[in-house]
């Protein structure tokens, strides 16, 4: 078998047992059993704290190209799945974002007026889906609209597009009936001559949401860094840090919107001209943002190849990329929260056949466990539906593997971050993340804790608890590609495959109960979460 090829067990070396002093808690098999062993620091206090939204969700921009298409956001499938990922917040934004313009006075898409006189006959967050000859005649259309926003995208070819009343009212109620808190953005483009942001269309928006009791937060433009090539208007910091102090008198001239949020400035991959950018903001506009955001994609979807998705080299990327990023918030507007505004694998839709399929998985899981653990407190993932191939959910509405992954690291990790680390293993292909248990959880109690891990060996890995945790009871909760290809499209937890119940309900997340004492399992290339029951971590408490 794979483990009796496996390395023998080493003893952690004793300095680092001594540097960790009465708390931690180490561990070791006996020697004939090889394996990986965990050394946790179990202790007082968590490492750090993340958002209760930490896990949340993106719908690009861009959907609203032909506003006909955000009619999607009435299937009832989709609603169901979004719920399942609640709370979190929904970001509405992307390029697109600065080219879109609202009008109030525009009628309704037929599309959008059949969605909304549905939900204007029944209670606003009960109806069915759109009829469904209008939902597939939107569908049978989708595949050559997609095609052609990932072409603009490319070519960075951008119309402005009208959007009505009913666009707002339909994001709005989506990400209301959900559970999501919606993030929208405003564009930022719309420019005095070439220098000052023009606020009266942001304006006639807020009129408009204020008038409908819609409570959600704001930004102001996408990846302004790429402003110029886009669209020829080159805006610097300093004067979008202006840009942002203007739009928060704004937002402070209506009651609802006093304590509204403002996030910003979205900006993209920390570059040397973005970091230049990003900093004169901080220091221009820097005290009226509650979340200072950036954006990050491992690769160039074009590009990207199926050995990237697994390469230890690749996922350690991001480790830098992060860091940078929190010391420039740290030198600039020291204390602000800092969050992954929008995120994915690849970029420009994503990688296809390969972001969408369980491979994707390694790099969704260990940016999730990388980023609580390093300082980012939001991670919202690009995109819940839409164009390209990063999607949670395909255009025929079914889940994907990365929803499904979602939707179990959502029920099992909670916000507390704890430290934990491995020996006998190279730590680059046997990624391992600890947290507190999501008190929320209906099953698990305070002081539980879940491990979550990714083997990026070619060989089953069999993890050693710390012997503190030797008669505890653990859940498992293994997920493997459906039909052993790592490019299937659906998935498996603990051996079941996960598929909707109907349009309204998910399946319930089965766990496989292991014996005390049990090492954890893990397949060559494969993920899971393991839930330490009755395990008592003070941290957690
Ligand atoms: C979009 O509209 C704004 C305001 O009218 C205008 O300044 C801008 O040039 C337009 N952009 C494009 C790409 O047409
Ligand atoms: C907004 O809230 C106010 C006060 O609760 C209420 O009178 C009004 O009808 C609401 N407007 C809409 C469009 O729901
Ligand atoms: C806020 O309202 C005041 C009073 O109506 C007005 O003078 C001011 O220009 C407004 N501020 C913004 C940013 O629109
Ligand atoms: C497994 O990985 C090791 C180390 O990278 C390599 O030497 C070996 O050839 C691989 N085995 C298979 C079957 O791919």
């Amino acid at each position: 078998t794979a483990s009796s090829s496996a390395p023998a067990l080493k003893m952690p070396p004793p300095l680092l047992l001594l540097a960790w002093g009465a708390l931690s808690l180490c561990c070791r098999g006996s020697l004939s059993e090889a394996g990986a062993e965990l050394l946790f620091q179990a202790g007082e206090r968590a490492l750090r704290q993340v958002s209760p939204f930490f896990l949340s969700l993106t719908i690009d921009a861009n959907l609203a190209t032909d506003p006909r298409y955000i009619a999607f956001l009435g299937s009832a499938k989709l609603r169901t799945l979004a719920r399942g990922l609640s709370p979190g917040f929904l970001r509405f934004g992307g390029t697109k974002t600065d080219f879109l313009i609202f009008d109030p006075k525009e009628e309704p898409t037929l599309e959008e007026k059949v969605f909304l006189d549905q939900v204007a006959r029944q209670d606003v967050c009960r109806f069915r889906s759109p009829p469904l000859d209008v939902m597939q005649v939107l569908q049978s259309q989708w595949p050559f609209q997609a095609m052609v926003l990932l072409r603009d995208q490319y070519k960075n070819k951008y119309r402005n597009t009208t959007i009505t009343r009913s666009t707002v009212d339909i994001l709005y109620n989506f990400a209301h009936c959900a559970g999501l808190h919606l993030i929208f953005g405003l564009n930022a483009l719309l420019r005095k001559g070439s220098s000052q942001w023009d606020s009266t269309n942001a304006q006639l928006i807020l009129d408009y949401t204020d008038s409908q009791n819609y409570s959600m937060s704001w930004e102001l433009g996408n990846e302004p860094n790429s402003f110029k090539h886009k669209s020829g208007i080159y805006i610097d910091g300093y004067q979008l840090g202006q840009d942002f102090i203007h739009l928060r008198q704004l937002l402070n001239n209506y009651s609802r919107y006093k304590t509204a949020k403002l996030y910003g400035p979205d900006v993209g991959q920390p570059r040397k001209n973005t970091q230049k950018l990003l900093r004169r903001f901080l220091k221009s506009g820097g005290k009226v943002i509650d979340s200072v955001t950036w954006h990050h994609y491992y690769l160039n979807g074009r590009t990207a190849t199926r050995e990237d998705f697994m390469s230890p080299d690749v996922l350690d990327t991001f480790i830098t990329a992060v860091q940078e990023e929190l010391q420039l918030v740290d030198d600039t507007v020291p204390g602000k929260s800092v969050w992954l505004g929008e995120t994915s694998s690849a970029y420009g839709g994503g990688a296809p056949q390969l972001s969408n399929t369980y491979l994707a998985g390694f790099m969704w899981l260990d940016k999730l466990g990388l980023s609580a653990r390093l300082g980012i407190d939001v991670v919202m993932r690009q995109v819940l539906f839409g164009a390209g191939s990063y999607h949670l959910v395909s255009a025929s509405f079914e889940p994907l593997p990365d929803y499904w992954l979602s939707l179990v690291y959502k029920k099992l990790v909670g916000t507390k971050v704890l430290h934990v680390d491995i020996t006998g293993e190279d730590p680059r292909k046997l990624r391992v993340y600890l947290h507190c248990t999501n008190e929320h959880h209906p099953k698990y109690r305070d002081g539980d804790v879940t491990l979550f891990a990714l083997n990026l060996n070619n060989r089953t890995k069999r993890l050693l608890l710390p012997t503190y945790f030797a008669n505890k009871q653990i859940d498992e909760y293994l997920l493997l590609p459906h039909g052993n290809s790592l490019l299937s499209t659906s998935i498996r937890l603990n051996g079941r495959l996960l598929k909707l119940v109907g349009d309204e309900t998910l399946p319930s997340l089965i766990e496989k109960p292991l014996s005390p004492g049990s090492r954890l399992g893990l397949p060559a290339f494969s993920y899971g979460f393991y839930v330490i029951r009755n395990a008592k971590v003070r941290a957690c408490i």
